[in-house]
């Protein structure tokens, strides 16, 4: 596959959540799962788990379900910024969000722009190609971070959250499936040549189709990570929880 330009961050490893992805989205049977995901009987409760789990995956959720939501209830959206615990890690956290939603949502506007005829495919390609190349390469480094720093300490600080933590770990082996998509639709459409109007047509549409379900899926993702995580900070708070700034230069520093 020929890659886009300077486009090495396009690819990720993506075996990474398989199994666990096809455990929580398919629903499956598995004598190995842990208790919390229903264990390996398969009585009534086992099949109201599996209907659950399909409802948390990334493409059809609409929100977390009550058990997921209890700090949320606590702590709604419109406390959040002016709390006393909503602390300088939080807040750069929700700004690099807010620029992902921002780059998507540009993206998807070009995208309708390009299906709607105002903009010429070669017009297109020069614009989202440095675009989407930044979206991609931070949210590669912005997924590890959460990973590896964010998500364990905080499960392990709110077991009853650690289910949550884990369909968004999932969620971004999704979202890094689809990037694998996008990616090759890209390098697709950027293979075309302008001799060809139809095949630079269809391969801008492919690309186009790829574009608006990786915002799709982070746009949901981006939300609901929220709502799981800022309430939980908000009630105990960064320093207390180790997340703070101060904490994780000093993890970084151990390596
Ligand atoms: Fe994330
Ligand atoms: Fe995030």
């Amino acid at each position: 596959m020929r890659c886009l330009s300077d486009c090495s961050d396009l690819r990720f490893p993506a075996d990474r959540y398989r199994e666990l992805f096809d455990r929580i989205t398919r629903g499956r049977a598995d004598a190995s799962l842990p208790q919390r995901f229903g264990g390996p009987t398969f009585g009534a409760h086992e099949i109201t788990d599996r209907i659950h789990f399909v409802s948390l995956d990334l493409d059809t959720r609409t929100g977390w379900p009550d058990d997921l939501s209890i700090f949320l209830d606590q702590y709604p959206r419109q406390t959040w910024l002016s709390h006393r615990n909503f602390g300088e890690r939080m807040q750069f956290w929700m700004g690099v969000h807010g620029g992902f939603r921002e780059l998507g949502s540009a993206l998807q506007s070009a995208t309708a722009g390009f299906r709607e005829g105002d903009v010429t495919p070669e017009r297109f390609r020069q614009w989202f190609v440095p675009r989407l190349n930044y979206l991609l390469s931070h949210l590669h480094t912005h997924h590890q971070i959460e990973d590896l720093d964010y998500f364990p300490i905080l499960s392990a600080a709110e077991p009853r959250l650690a289910r949550g933590f884990e369909v968004l770990e999932t969620d971004h082996e999704t979202i890094h499936t689809t990037i694998d998509a996008l990616a090759e639709a890209a390098n697709g459409f950027m293979a075309a040549g302008s001799g060809n109007r139809d095949t630079l047509l269809a391969t801008g549409e492919r690309y186009a189709d790829a574009s608006d379900r990786l915002i799709a899926q982070l746009m949901r993702h981006l939300d609901d990570e929220e709502d799981l995580i800022v309430p939980l900070v908000l009630d105990r708070g960064e320093e207390p929880l180790g997340i703070s700034w101060q904490d994780h230069l000093r993890r970084m520093r151990e390596g």
